[in-house]
């Protein structure tokens, strides 16, 4: 298998490509200024909220909040895995990608050009084919009859037939061990572990296809014909199937209609056919899990409406609530979600073959409720805003979750909602907000002060920080660290006037690893930008972090940035100094010091009230 791509690489093709000819080939860009705008070419909108800036190398969409560099928009414009827009950039300028040999340490990322696949849409074939022509397959035709699935809609979904016997699938694909192997890694076999038989996992069920967005299949959910439980089998997790994160029916929506205006989120395999099959070929279903931020991420760049289908009963109202709080943080300005409850005992395949497709629609016309109507219909049953209690108690539940919301204008929105609700204003909610997340700490002593409070009575070069105010108004509730960062990314430049970035590289907050991490990397090499450094992480938590630093900083002012970026630095010097100091203390009334500790120890303890390690000048 090919090996990496060198990070020297990506630096270098990001150098040389310029991203406003990559989206310009790709989407009718309008010169605006320094920038260039569009129609967002990832969710649906007559206005351009698209931009793409030729300084920063950066496309960002104040629509739908896509955004990343040239590589990030070749991904996801033309569904390209990394490696794959790798190629793709380079070839347009004439450059061969180099690759690495895979050390041990190398770990691959999830193939792109998984053995798995190939492996699953042949069995995919098979399935298909029993439904055809299987001397079985009279049972399972009728009962897709019976629940009036179309040939139309089976071909659509690729609906297929899994034969009963206990080998079908294996006799068909797995004549050699290797094969079976994979077959294994697949989920379509299964291995008994004290015997090591080898047996399809799907027998004498309906099989319903589940295929990524790029229409590639990569796990089946298998449904009985009968009464027999398990009712619904899926694939295990497998190296191309995460469940927590696909939905069925999305590629199958998306073929039908590019440009949906909405997608509605149901439970099952069977709603999304039964839906289609009555011309609603909008729906997608979570596969047995709650729905999660990273299916709402998916679905809004996608369209810029959801709708969720839940039954009325508790575990439906549980589920909703629970698709709410994912879909919070999603919640930019410009989207909406909204929330159907069916009556107890239906489900929507049950419900829209029973009243058809103009009373369903007719039925989410006049019944579905805005994200924030449900919000505060549910809360107000929880704390009933009736008594003062209650309101005190709706304020507290409900002041965190609003917080959330990105979008600044449906936030206000709400804020103003539930003031007018508890009579609370605005200065009272703020204090209700939740802190920002401790990153995790070794031990207590090593603490940092909740953001914006001093650290302790003892004055340092830690505390100078020149109006904690402005610094809270620039940046957010956010960490120093993470603003750190932000700056960093914004003016590589700094780090050449960090002396001592190693001093504090025992860090244990991920956001300051990172940012000694960033630190290192400029120094060695000035020249890199934020782009190179997003693309040196990419496909990993820090580069996603990054990426979206490195967007969001458009939105904010550049108050005080440099000042509060030393300030950051200086604080975690001193409390690196701080700790080895605690350490070597701690060891001496244990234990002798050796001679290098003892010159630490004098060192330190002189060095207290040291001028700061970092430039501030430059303001
Ligand atoms: N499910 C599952 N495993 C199960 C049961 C359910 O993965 N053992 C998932 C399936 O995606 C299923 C959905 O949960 O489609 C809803 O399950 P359920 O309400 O039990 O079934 P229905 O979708 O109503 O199934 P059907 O209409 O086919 O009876
Ligand atoms: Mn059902």
């Amino acid at each position: 298998m090919a090996g990496l791509i060198p990070q020297s690489f990506i630096d270098d093709l990001l150098n040389r490509t310029d991203i406003v000819d990559v989206v310009g080939s790709r989407v009718q860009l309008k010169k605006t200024g320094k920038n260039y705008s569009a129609c967002c070419p990832f969710h649906k909108e007559k206005t351009p909220s698209f931009t793409v800036s030729p300084d920063k190398q950066f496309y960002y969409c104040f629509g739908c909040g896509a955004g990343g560099n040239a590589l990030g928009f070749v991904m996801d414009h033309d569904h390209l895995d990394f490696p794959q827009a790798v190629e793709d950039l380079a070839k347009r300028i004439g450059m061969d990608v180099p690759r690495e040999e895979r050390g041990p340490g190398n770990r691959s990322r999830q193939p792109v050009d998984s053995p798995l696949y190939p492996l699953l849409a042949a069995a995919s074939d098979y399935y298909r084919q029993a439904l055809k022509s299987h001397p079985a397959r009279k049972a399972a035709v009728d009962y897709l009859k019976g629940r009036g699935v179309s040939g139309i809609i089976a071909r659509d979904f690729a609906l297929g037939f899994a034969p009963p016997g206990w080998d079908g699938l294996l006799k068909h694909l797995g004549e050699d061990p290797l094969q079976q192997k994979a077959m294994i890694d697949a989920g379509l076999l299964i291995e008994n572990t004290e015997t090591g038989r080898r047996y399809d996992r799907f027998r004498d069920r309906i099989m319903f296809p589940i295929r990524d967005s790029r229409g590639r299949v990569i796990a089946f959910g298998g449904r009985v014909l009968g009464d027999d439980k398990p009712k619904y089998l899926n694939s295990p997790e497998t190296p191309v199937f995460h469940k927590g994160q696909e939905l069925y029916g999305l590629f199958e929506a998306r073929q039908h209609n590019r440009n949906l205006d909405e997608i509605m989120v149901v439970e099952g395999y069977m709603d999304v056919i039964a839906l289609a099959q009555l011309g609603l070929r909008n729906a997608v279903a979570t596969l047995g899990t709650a729905t999660s931020e990273e299916h709402l991420k998916r679905l809004f760049r996608l369209v810029p409406s959801v709708l969720f289908c839940f039954d009325g009963d508790s575990a439906g109202r549980k589920a909703a609530w629970r698709a709410l709080e994912a879909t919070l943080p999603n919640l930019q300005d410009g989207r909406r979600a909204r929330f159907l409850f069916l009556p107890e005992g239906e489900d929507p395949d049950s419900l829209v073959r029973r009243e058809g497709t103009e009373a369903f629609q007719a039925r989410i016309h006049q019944q579905a409720r805005s994200l924030a109507d449900y919000f505060f219909e549910q809360l107000s049953e929880e704390a009933d805003p009736r008594s003062l209690e209650g309101k005190a108690h709706l304020a507290t539940l409900a002041a965190p979750l609003i917080e959330k919301i990105p979008g600044a204008n449906l936030r206000t929105l709400m804020r103003q909602r539930l003031s007018d609700l508890t009579g609370l204003g605005g200065e009272a909610l703020q204090q209700l907000q939740p802190a920002p997340p401790a990153p995790p700490q070794a031990a207590p002593m090593d603490s940092p002060p909740p953001y914006g409070q001093p650290r302790s009575e003892r004055p340092s070069m830690g505390q100078r920080r020149s109006s904690p105010r402005a610094s809270r108004a620039a940046s957010g509730v956010e960490p120093p660290n993470l603003s750190a960062l932000r700056t960093l990314l914004h003016h590589p430049e700094l780090a050449q006037k960090v002396e001592n970035a190693g001093s504090f590289a025992a860090e244990d907050d991920t956001y300051a690893q990172l940012l000694v991490a960033l630190l290192e990397a400029l120094q060695k090499n000035p020249r890199l930008r934020a782009l190179h450094l997003i693309a040196r992480w990419h496909g990993t938590e820090q580069g996603r972090l990054l990426r979206a630093l490195a967007e969001k900083e458009w939105l904010i002012a550049p108050d005080n940035l440099e000042q509060q970026f030393f300030d950051t630095i200086t604080r975690l010097v001193t409390r690196q100094r701080e700790r080895r100091l605690e350490h070597l203390l701690q060891k001496a009334r244990l234990t002798d010091l050796s001679a290098d500790e003892k010159d630490q120890l004098r060192r330190l303890l002189s060095r207290d009230n040291e001028a700061a390690p970092a430039s501030t000048s430059g303001l």
